[in-house]
């Protein structure tokens, strides 16, 4: 099976992580779906933010959860040349939305799910809902997938929306027997492909209990391949435009 691909974070590897521009970039080289890293802001608002903190990825310093959306938005997370806000849920979904040339998803990774107890779940959901695809007719038409290494925000999302897709991250005993991944119901694994490699029957086993295999961050061309011969699903990278040339040529 050829798997889908996700821009991970964006095309990170040749724009700043979680920028328009990255996202866009991944959207025109022909990405099946977008991930995003989501945060709460002091003031409510969902961030697309992989770190505690903005120190890494912009030019300013400090805890997301600790500052408004309008303090985070007065540093730049792009590049001299190109400089760029800190970027909604809203804006992004907007974009994909947006785009006609093709139905891209957008897999939405709840951060410190445990901590908030439920509040990110329930507002991301909320911004879905306002959106209007929180409810999917299928999990396959579904336009968001939502992500955690927490099933507890799994298990909170199949419960307020059971049509939308979930991926449980995390280490192989989750998606074995009756591991988390079967406990909270979520409709795919979500193993690192070092964990993938150290036990490669796990695609199987999902596909036998009826989930899907969502594998990170591919950006090796033997790991894509590998990816490819066990029946992976979905691949997130840092790099979609190679990825999807890779697949092409194979
Ligand atoms: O796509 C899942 C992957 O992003 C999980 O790891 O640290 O990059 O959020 P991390
Ligand atoms: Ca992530």
């Amino acid at each position: 099976m050829t798997p889908l691909v996700v821009a991970h974070r964006g095309a990170s590897g040749e724009r700043p992580e979680h920028t328009l521009a990255a996202y866009e970039q991944a959207l025109r080289e022909g990405a099946d779906g977008l991930e995003c890293d989501v945060r709460l802001t002091r003031d409510g608002k969902v961030v697309c933010v992989h770190d505690r903190t903005i120190d890494r990825t912009s030019n300013g310093t400090g805890i997301v959860s600790a500052m408004t959306y309008e303090s985070l938005n007065g540093f730049d997370y792009g590049t001299a040349d190109d400089p760029a806000n800190v970027l909604l849920l809203s804006e992004l979904i907007e974009l994909v939305l947006d785009w006609k040339t093709k139905p891209a998803k957008i897999f939405i990774e709840t951060k410190h799910p445990v901590r908030y107890g439920g509040l990110i779940e329930n507002t991301v959901l909320a911004e879905l809902h306002r959106f209007g695809i929180a409810r999917p007719g299928s999990a396959t038409l579904s336009r968001a997938v939502i992500m955690s290494f927490a099933p507890s925000a799994v298990w909170r999302i199949r419960r307020a929306a059971p049509l939308l897709p979930t991926v449980l991250l995390g280490s192989a005993s989750r998606y074995v027997g009756g591991g988390a991944a079967t406990t909270v119901g979520a409709t795919a694994i979500g193993p690192s492909i070092r964990t993938l490699r150290e036990h490669p029957d796990l695609v199987d086993r999902a596909a036998a209990a009826g989930r899907a295999t969502y594998c990170w961050t591919v950006d090796d061309r033997a790991d894509l391949e590998y990816c490819r011969d066990t029946g992976v699903r979905w691949v997130a990278t840092n790099h979609p435009g190679r990825t999807l040339a890779w697949l092409d040529s194979a």
